[in-house]
C-alpha cells in the first residue's frame, strides 16, 4: 500500500503534469526603476502564482553579512559561504508583497536602507555568492508557479522559462518613479538630479560587469513602460502569456 505522503506526491505530479506540464514560470528582468516589481506583483496576484524578488536575496545576504560579519564585505570565499547556508526565509504578503525573514527575524524594511543598497551591489558582483544565490532562487521558487523579478532572471536563474519579459523607460522617467518610492519608504523627498545621477551610474555597472550583467534574456519580451501605467504593462503579459484575466 502506498503512504499517504506518496499517495499525495503522486496527485501533485498528476495535477502538475494534466494540461499544461510545468508550473507557470515568469521571468521579468530589467533596470532599477523601469517597473519591475510593481509589475510583477501585480501579475502574480492575475495568474494567482507566488511572487520572488531576486533582489531581496541579495539584500538578506548583505544584511547578513553587515550584521554579523562585516569584515568579509570583500573576501569571496566566505561571502559565498555565508550565501550557502543563508537562513532565508519569504513569505508574501498582502497584495503579493513579500516578506523577508532572516534566521525567523522580519527584515523586509530593514534591508531597503541605503546601506543596504550598496552592500547589496557589493556582494552580488562575486561569481561565488551569485552561484549560491542563484540555487536559493532555485529553491525559493519552489516548482511551482512563480513570477520572478531580477536582472538575470530569464537568462540565469530560469533560461527555460516559457514566458520572459523584459522592461525598460527612460531615465527621466525611472528616476521619477525611484524618487516616488523613496518617498513613500522614507516620508522624505530626495533631489531628482541625485537620484537620476545614481541610476545612471547603476546602469553602467549593470551592463558592464562580468557576471549578472543585465541583458535582454533570448526570448523575452521587450516593453518599454515610459509611457504606460503598471495596469497597461501586466494586461500585455497576460495578452502574451495567454491569460488576460484582468478587467
Ligand atoms: O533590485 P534591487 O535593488 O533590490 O537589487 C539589490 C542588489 O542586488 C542590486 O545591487 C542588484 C543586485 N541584484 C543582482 O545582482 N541580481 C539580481 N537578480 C537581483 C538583484
Amino acid at each position: 500500500m502506498p503512504s499517504k505522503t506518496l499517495k499525495l506526491r503522486r496527485r501533485t505530479q498528476a495535477r502538475r503534469h494534466a494540461g499544461t506540464q510545468a508550473p507557470l514560470v515568469v521571468t521579468i528582468d530589467g533596470p532599477a526603476g523601469a517597473g519591475k516589481s510593481t509589475v510583477a506583483k501585480l501579475l502574480a496576484k492575475a495568474l494567482g502564482v507566488a511572487y520572488l524578488d531576486t533582489g531581496a536575496t541579495y539584500r538578506a545576504l548583505a544584511f547578513a553579512v553587515l550584521q554579523e560579519h562585516p569584515e568579509v564585505l570583500a573576501d569571496e570565499a566566505r561571502l559565498a559561504l555565508m550565501a550557502r547556508y543563508l537562513p532565508l526565509r519569504l513569505e508574501t504578503g498582502r497584495a503579493s508583497s513579500l516578506r523577508v525573514f532572516l534566521n525567523g527575524v522580519e527584515i523586509t524594511r530593514a534591508i531597503r536602507s541605503q546601506e543596504i543598497s550598496e552592500a547589496a551591489a557589493q556582494v552580488s558582483q562575486y561569481p561565488a555568492v551569485r552561484a549560491a544565490m542563484v540555487a536559493h532562487q532555485r529553491a525559493l521558487a519552489g516548482g511551482r508557479g512563480v513570477v520572478v523579478e531580477g536582472r538575470d532572471t530569464g537568462s540565469v536563474v530560469f533560461p527555460d522559462a516559457p514566458y520572459k519579459f523584459f522592461l525598460d523607460a527612460d531615465l527621466a522617467v525611472r528616476a521619477q518613479r525611484r524618487q516616488r518610492e523613496l518617498l513613500e519608504l522614507y516620508r522624505e523627498p530626495t533631489p531628482l538630479a541625485q537620484i537620476r545621477q545614481e541610476l545612471h551610474f547603476r546602469d553602467l555597472v549593470d551592463q558592464s560587469r562580468p557576471v549578472g550583467r543585465l541583458i535582454k534574456p533570448r526570448g523575452a519580451l521587450v516593453i518599454d513602460t515610459t509611457h504606460l501605467t503598471a495596469q497597461h504593462v501586466v494586461r500585455r503579459m497576460l495578452q502574451r502569456i495567454g491569460r488576460a484575466r484582468l478587467s
